[in-house]
């Protein structure tokens, strides 16, 4: 890996999409918590747009004002060679992301997105990775609460258990929140793109090198009764357990076979079945163009939950990994999970791979991977919470 020299470029972190939702939280975000003498600017596609943010933002005259367009690849290269790390809020990222990814691998460019998308992230494996490593970039998909939470969740939980031994964890999501319309347009999207998810997972399978000596797995649980966690379990159709997967993979502390699996976590049955029933009828719909238009139209891009429904919105995720003998409870968890804690998880993952002393990764990595210890040390530090329930 021949890392390329970017100590001359004129920002550390750009935040593209810094206009939307999510953007202006992290825009938000890391004006009152970047530390002084860091070198960051907001990029969008109107100018005029980004300059109002920059007079909202506290100490905004510190800060750059870049336009790019996703439909301008020239703009899109001169982001990434402006920065040191790039991190983007522009979604649907499988219609709008790619071009940006091939930027940042070519240019040696960190780069980070929110992607909850598993098509985009394996199609950015197969056409980007090899790339990035070769410029020393990192590209680090899922950094908000897809999949933070649960990558370095994971993470935490191994490495309280014995080592060289198989691993079993499962993870079980309690959350009460509700999402924007970026995200609303992106899940229908995803969740439309059936047969080409399905296709990309399979190209990626084909380009992957195999697993020597060691097994690794995110099968999806059957719904159940869980006793350890006392409540229903039903299987989560999240990106999650496949970066989870990534990350075991990548990371000998997980063991020569480990397993893990990932649960919504309800505590009264009714409440089980209708949340399956309201996901099969929305996965139903979707498949249809007039559905999916009318779907679409609920929640516009732009929009999402209000400061008072973000106020009170939380998210706990529970793990209980056993193996060697030993059986371990964690739990991570915080507020809003799908915006305030999101911009928190993005903008610091931002500020990890800008600055912090890092273990040496390039190419397609996973935050776990990548940022592990700096980035969950940060996130305690901005009050999401990593401990320990129970052990024996
Ligand atoms: N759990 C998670 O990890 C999580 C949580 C929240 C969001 N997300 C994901 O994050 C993404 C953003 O969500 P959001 O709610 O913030 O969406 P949003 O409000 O619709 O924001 C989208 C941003 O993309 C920009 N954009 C759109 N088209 C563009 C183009 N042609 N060129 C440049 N910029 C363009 C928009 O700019 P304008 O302002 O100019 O329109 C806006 O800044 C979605 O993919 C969502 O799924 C993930």
């Amino acid at each position: 890996m021949s890392r390329t020299n970017r100590a001359d470029r004129p920002y550390d972190i750009v935040l593209f999409g810094a206009t939307g939702f999510v953007g202006t939280l992290t825009a938000e975000y890391l004006a009152a918590h970047a530390p002084e003498g860091l070198r960051w600017a907001i990029a969008g596609r109107s100018e005029a747009k980004l300059r109002e943010l920059r007079q909202r933002l506290p100490g905004g005259t510190d800060v750059g004002v870049l336009r790019a367009d996703v439909a301008d690849p020239a703009s899109l290269r001169a982001l990434a060679e402006h920065a040191r790390v790039v991190a983007t809020t522009v979604g649907p990222y499988v219609t709008y992301g790619e071009e940006l990814v091939a930027a940042c691998a070519d240019t040696g460019t960190d780069c980070l997105d929110l992607t909850g998308e598993p098509e985009f992230v394996d199609l950015t494996y197969v056409r980007h990775d090899a790339r990035a490593r070769e410029t020393g970039a990192r590209l680090v998909h899922a950094c908000g609460f897809d999949s933070v939470p649960h990558d370095l969740g994971v993470y935490f939980t191994v490495r309280r258990l014995p080592e060289g031994v198989p691993l079993r964890v499962d993870g079980f999501v309690t959350a009460d929140a509700a999402f924007s319309g970026g995200t609303f347009a992106s899940a229908l999207n995803q969740v439309a793109r059936g047969r080409r998810m399905i296709a990309a997972a399979r190209d990626r399978g084909r380009h992957e090198p195999r697993l020597i000596g060691r097994r690794v797995s995110a099968p999806t649980g059957a719904p159940r009764f869980a006793p350890e966690v006392g409540a229903w379990a039903l299987p989560l159709p999240t990106i999650d357990a496949q970066v989870v997967r990534r990350s075991a993979r990548a990371l000998e502390r997980y063991g020569p076979d480990f397993r893990y699996r990932e649960y919504a976590a309800v505590r009264r049955l009714p409440v089980a079945v209708g949340g399956v029933a309201a996901v099969g009828a929305v996965l139903a719909a979707a498949q249809l163009p007039p559905a999916r238009r009318w779907l679409s139209a609920r929640l516009k891009p732009g929009e999402g939950p209000g400061p008072e429904k973000r106020a009170k919105s939380w998210f706990r995720v529970r793990f209980v990994g056993e193996g060697g003998g030993r059986r371990v409870c964690t739990e991570v968890a915080g507020g809003d999970p799908g915006y305030g804690e999101t911009a928190k998880m993005f903008a610091e993952s931002a500020m990890s791979l800008a600055l912090d002393d890092l273990p040496p990764s390039a190419g397609q990595v996973t935050t776990a991977v990548a940022m592990g210890d700096a980035l969950t040390e940060r996130l305690r530090r901005a009050g999401i919470t990593f401990r320990v329930v129970a052990t024996r």
